[in-house]
C-alpha cells in the first residue's frame, strides 16, 4: 500500500478498531516512515487514554483502553538486544496486553511473538509511505 499521511492514519484508526487483546504488533522501517504515526492512530482506534506520543527518553509507555493494557515500545535507542531484557515484555504477555513495538528487530528474541507485522518505508512521492505487512510462517 502506498498511503498518505490521513490513509495511514485511517488504516492504523481501522487496525486499532479491529483489534482484540492480546495482540503483539511489530512494526519496522527506517525513522521517519510513520511507525509513531501509525502507533498513534492505532492508538486512537483502540479508544486508548493518553496520547502516544514518540517515547523519547522512555522506552515504554503505557496506555488503558477501557480494561485492556496497551503498551508503545520503541526499541530503537537499544544498544544492544539484552537490553530489551527489563522491557518487561514477559509481564504484557502475561496481562494479555495489546502490545505496539517500534524497531522490534533491535530486541532480538526478547520480543514476544508478533501477531502482525508491518513494515514501512519511504515512497518516490515524499507525501506517501509504503506499509506492507510482513508474513510470518
Ligand atoms: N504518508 C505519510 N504517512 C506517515 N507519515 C508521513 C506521511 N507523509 C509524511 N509524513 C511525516 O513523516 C513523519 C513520520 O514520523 P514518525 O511517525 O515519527 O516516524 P517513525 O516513528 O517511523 O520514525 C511525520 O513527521 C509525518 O508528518
Ligand atoms: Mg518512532
Amino acid at each position: 500500500m502506498r498511503l498518505s499521511a490521513s490513509e495511514l492514519s485511517r488504516f492504523g484508526e481501522d487496525l486499532g478498531r479491529q483489534l482484540r487483546a492480546p495482540a503483539v504488533i511489530g512494526l519496522s522501517g527506517e525513522l521517519g516512515t510513520g511507525k509513531t504515526t501509525l502507533v498513534q492512530a492505532i492508538c486512537r482506534g483502540l479508544g486508548a487514554r493518553a496520547r502516544a506520543t514518540s517515547p523519547t527518553y522512555a522506552l515504554v509507555h503505557h496506555y488503558d483502553a477501557g480494561p485492556v493494557p496497551v503498551y508503545h515500545v520503541d526499541c530503537y535507542r537499544l544498544r544492544r538486544p539484552d537490553d530489551a531484557r527489563d522491557l518487561g515484555f514477559d509481564d504484557m504477555t502475561r496481562e494479555r496486553a495489546i502490545v505496539l513495538i517500534e524497531w522490534p528487530e533491535r530486541a532480538g528474541s526478547w520480543v514476544p511473538p508478533l501477531d502482525r507485522h508491518f513494515q514501512l518505508a519511504y515512497d518516490a512521492d515524499p507525501a506517501r509511505r509504503v506499509v506492507n505487512e510482513v508474513a510470518h510462517v
